[in-house]
Parts: C-alpha cells; sequence; structure tokens
C-alpha cells in the first residue's frame, strides 16, 4: 500500500515537472558585446509567474544575481556597463504562486565580452580573393600566441562558422571544400582567451571572396551539341513512321471503299 502511494505520488509528480515548460533566456544584443557596454537579458516565460531568478555562474557554481516579482511572460535583467567578470553563463527560473513551486532553471546562456586590449587576429586567404566554384579555398587565422580558441566569421551571420584550436605558430586553418557562389562574401576572425571568462577579442580586419561560376567545360558543350543532334534524328524518324503509317491506313480505306463500291463485286 506504502509502495503503491509513494509510486502514484512519484508518478504524478514526474508527470507534472514534464508538463511545465522550461523559460528561456536571452541576450540583447546577442552578440559583439564590449566591455563597457550595455546587455540586457531577457527571461521568456511559458505562463505567468510569481517570481523570477536570474543566476550568474561563478567559480562555485550558478549563484542568484536578481529577482522580479509577479511576471507576465518576459522578465528583462539589464546589465549596466559590462565588466570582465559578467563574461559568464547565465541561467533563469520561474516560481509559480498556483500550484506553489520552483521550475526548472532555463538552458545556460554566454555572455561573451569583447575585450578591445587584445591585438585582432590576423587573417589570409589561399589561393586568393577570387577564385571559381568548386575550389577548395583555406582561411588562416593567426592569433599571435594568445592561444584560446580562434573563431572564423562572416559578415551577415551572427553566430561563427567554425571554431579551432591555433597550432603552435598560433595559427588556425579554415578550410571551405569546393566553394559555391554563396561563400562569396566577408571572412573575420576573433579568438577567445583561455580561463574562467568568456573574453573574446575584437573581429579583425576581413577577406572578401569573390566566388564566380566556373564556365563549363569545352566537352560538355560539344555533348549537349550532340544531344541535339540525337533528339533532332528521332523526332524525324518518329515523324516518317507516323506518316507512313497514316499513309497506310488512308490508302487501305480508299482500297475499300473502291472495292465496295465497284459494279457487281458482290455477285460473284
Ligand atoms: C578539395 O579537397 C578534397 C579533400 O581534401 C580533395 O579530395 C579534392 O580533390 C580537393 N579539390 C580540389 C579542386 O582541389
Amino acid at each position: 500500500m506504502a509502495l503503491a502511494l509513494i509510486l502514484g505520488w512519484w508518478l504524478v509528480a514526474g508527470s507534472r515537472a514534464q508538463e511545465l515548460p522550461r523559460p528561456s533566456l536571452s541576450l540583447h544584443p546577442s552578440q559583439g558585446v564590449s566591455l563597457g557596454d550595455n546587455v540586457t537579458l531577457r527571461c521568456h516565460l511559458p505562463q505567468p509567474a510569481a517570481r523570477v531568478e536570474l543566476y550568474k555562474e561563478g567559480y562555485s557554481g550558478f549563484k542568484k544575481q536578481a529577482h522580479m516579482d509577479m511576471v507576465q511572460d518576459m522578465a528583462e535583467f539589464p546589465l549596466i556597463s559590462v565588466k570582465k567578470e559578467d563574461g559568464v553563463r547565465y541561467q533563469c527560473q520561474y516560481w509559480l504562486l498556483e500550484p506553489p513551486g520552483t521550475l526548472e532553471k532555463s538552458e545556460p546562456v554566454e555572455l561573451v565580452v569583447t575585450d578591445p586590449n587584445y591585438p585582432p587576429a590576423k587573417i589570409s586567404l589561399i589561393p586568393k580573393e577570387c577564385v571559381e566554384t568548386g575550389t577548395n579555398v583555406t582561411i588562416q587565422c593567426d592569433n599571435q600566441e594568445f592561444g584560446g580558441i580562434i573563431f572564423l566569421h562572416k559578415d551577415g551571420h551572427s553566430a561563427p562558422l567554425q571554431h579551432q584550436k591555433p597550432n603552435d605558430q598560433a595559427t588556425a586553418t579554415f578550410t571551405l571544400f569546393g566553394v559555391t557562389v554563396a561563400d562569396s562574401g566577408t571572412y573575420r576572425c576573433s579568438y577567445r582567451i583561455g580561463g574562467f571568462y568568456l573574453l573574446s577579442s575584437p573581429l579583425g580586419d576581413g577577406v572578401t571572396l569573390e566566388v564566380t561560376p566556373a564556365p563549363a567545360p569545352p566537352g560538355d558543350e560539344r555533348r549537349s551539341h550532340g544531344n541535339l543532334v540525337v533528339a533532332v534524328v528521332r523526332g524525324c524518324a518518329a515523324a516518317l513512321v507516323f506518316g507512313l503509317g497514316l499513309y497506310f491506313v488512308l490508302d487501305a480505306c480508299s482500297l475499300w471503299i473502291r472495292r465496295d463500291n465497284s459494279p457487281g463485286g458482290e455477285d460473284n
């Protein structure tokens, strides 16, 4: 009996926890926050809450940082004049009035803070800036032995395209295999300094890749010309066969009619 009660309670509690959705946390702006900038953390709620709490990651785990009472659908937590120590992960959590209780935390969100004191990474493009489709293009980024992780960005994309640890020469090598026209654009590098805080160098100078469609090889043209000839010959042959068929049918009909009309034909 006791076991059944415990099992029942566990099932009910489990299903209730599953039904209640997690909140989600977002950053505004989401990218390119530099030391001294303001940024807003928004906790989006699936339902009205009695209280929303913001948690900030520290050396010993996530710690409560701020809270807001009686929230309808979104709680905003502004961070004024961002410091290095703000470059960590954040989570939010909401409390319900009815039934009372806390709910799961949001997925952690990273606030990466740009520190303009770090020199930007150098970038180079191999083989050259203007290539044909299908070429393998290599982009090298050099961060002057600051270590960490090097990121490849493309203008117009908010998230980095690729990242890599630099080698012993402080160089990361990103390859774009068989580029298409869509790979045209301006590329830049940044790097994240290793360590507890999420600090980034500013975006470096850009290199512009221009991908032009490769002209069709001459063999292709000859083949398509050949295909056209084959199609025309086939069309003519079909028309000839159809014409001959029609001729024989008409001829047979006229014979038939002539035989029917010939006098005494049936009296033989
Ligand atoms: C591009 O790189 C791939 C993989 O290394 C290789 O198989 C391919 O032949 C290269 N293509 C060209 C055009 O160099």
